[in-house]
């Protein structure tokens, strides 16, 4: 039933839709990865990551509507906060049925406001929310209920100014209807912009080919935005001259997903590759503002059972990687060449 899964995960059909031979850009750099470690989960992660002002975390969504946090003291998740007010632990704890996420909630993107300390989270099922710094019930900013106004929310980011930009990843299918999303090669994916001061939200693009991932730069004059099915990336510029459009930034062999900014500016995505063996091959791929590609590094070593993975983050030293329904987040310490 989880469709939502498929989404995320899946990666051979859009090569069938998009067959253009896309050159594969050679890294200037490679970064090698070791000391993988498992943070283990008590339930299936949503593929989402994020973390807060003093580098504590990773925090995580999961399948059953919760926000867990890690504990790099005790080495271990614990409840931080729930999206949704019916949220029972009875009813939901441990469940990946996205049957029940109009109940549980399904946390699939977040983002942290380093003014504000608030912990931003989009919500399939609930909308968008906000919590502080102590976790418990989330505040939710724009409702979505029975997939109005957002289909199927999934990429979100703060930007240092505290806007909060998210994506729709289609206006016509919801998490259950994501294979006919991808089959069809549907392009009804939104960016949107969230105003705290206002509440209002703004549509920035439409249009867009599975919208599952953005990002901002450092100094927020720019926004990446993922194409999932698109194999693609965006940026839409949002200062200066060419303030209001956007430009093709680079484009894949393979199904972009998340994107995550580092402390030093760069930016880190999430790719899955499809193989012969209607596999994927994981990688994380670092690139600069500029879209120069700094670094690729290969994670099919450690997620070797065709898992896709979502995101991919560096958080002081550490590379982090998550995916959808996968019980663990992974740590790897980065070693530069
Ligand atoms: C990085 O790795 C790729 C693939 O293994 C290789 O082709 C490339 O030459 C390497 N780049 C550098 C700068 O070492
Ligand atoms: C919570 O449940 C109540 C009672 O069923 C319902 O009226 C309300 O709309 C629900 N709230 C949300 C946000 O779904
Ligand atoms: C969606 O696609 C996946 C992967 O090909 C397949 O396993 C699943 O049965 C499909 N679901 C539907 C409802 O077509
Ligand atoms: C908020 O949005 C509404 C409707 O789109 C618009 O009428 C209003 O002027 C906006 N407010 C601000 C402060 O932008
Ligand atoms: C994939 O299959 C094609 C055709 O069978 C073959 O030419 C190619 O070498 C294969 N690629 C890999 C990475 O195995
Ligand atoms: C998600 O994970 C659970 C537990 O490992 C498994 O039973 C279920 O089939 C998975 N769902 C999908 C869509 O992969």
């Amino acid at each position: 039933m989880a469709l939502l899964i498929v989404f995320l995960l899946f990666s051979a059909f859009p090569s069938l839709i998009f067959s253009i031979d896309i050159p594969i850009i050679l890294p200037t750099k490679n970064v090698t990865v070791t000391g993988f470690t498992k943070l283990q989960l008590p339930v299936a992660s949503t593929g989402s990551l994020a973390f807060d002002l003093l580098n504590e975390g990773p925090y995580t969504g999961t399948t059953d509507g919760r926000i867990l946090k890690y504990i790099s003291l005790i080495k271990s998740f614990q409840n931080f906060a729930y999206t949704s007010v019916n949220r029972t632990n009875a009813f939901c704890d441990g469940t990946t049925d996205i049957d029940k996420s109009p109940i549980c909630g399904f946390p699939t993107g977040l983002g942290y406001n380093y003014i504000s300390q608030k912990l931003y989270a989009c919500d399939v099922a609930i909308g968008l929310t906000d919590v502080g710094p102590f976790g418990g019930l989330a505040t939710t900013l724009v409702p979505t209920k029975n997939g109005v106004p957002y289909k199927l929310l999934l990429g979100l980011d703060v930007s240092t100014d505290g806007t909060v930009y998210f994506t729709d990843a289609s206006t016509r299918y919801g998490p259950k209807e994501v294979n006919q999303s991808i089959l069809t090669g549907d392009a009804t994916g939104r960016l949107l912009k969230y105003d705290p001061i206002t509440k209002n939200v703004t549509i920035l693009l439409s249009k867009l080919a599975g919208a599952v991932g953005v990002a901002s730069n450092f100094d927020a004059s720019f926004l990446l935005v993922s194409e999932f099915t698109g194999r693609r990336i965006q940026k839409y510029w949002l200062k200066g001259e060419k303030a209001g459009t956007s430009e093709i930034f680079l484009t894949f062999p393979g199904n972009p997903n998340k994107i995550k900014r580092n402390q030093d500016g760069d930016f880190w995505i999430a790719l899955n590759i499809p193989t012969n063996n209607s596999g994927v091959a994981p990688q994380g791929v670092k690139v600069s503002p500029c879209g120069q590609i700094l670094a690729t590094v290969d994670l099919s070593k450690e997620y070797n059972d065709n898992r896709r993975i979502t995101v991919v983050q560096e958080q002081t030293g550490k590379l982090y990687v998550a995916g959808l329904n996968i019980t663990f987040v992974g740590q790897y310490n980065i070693v530069k060449v």
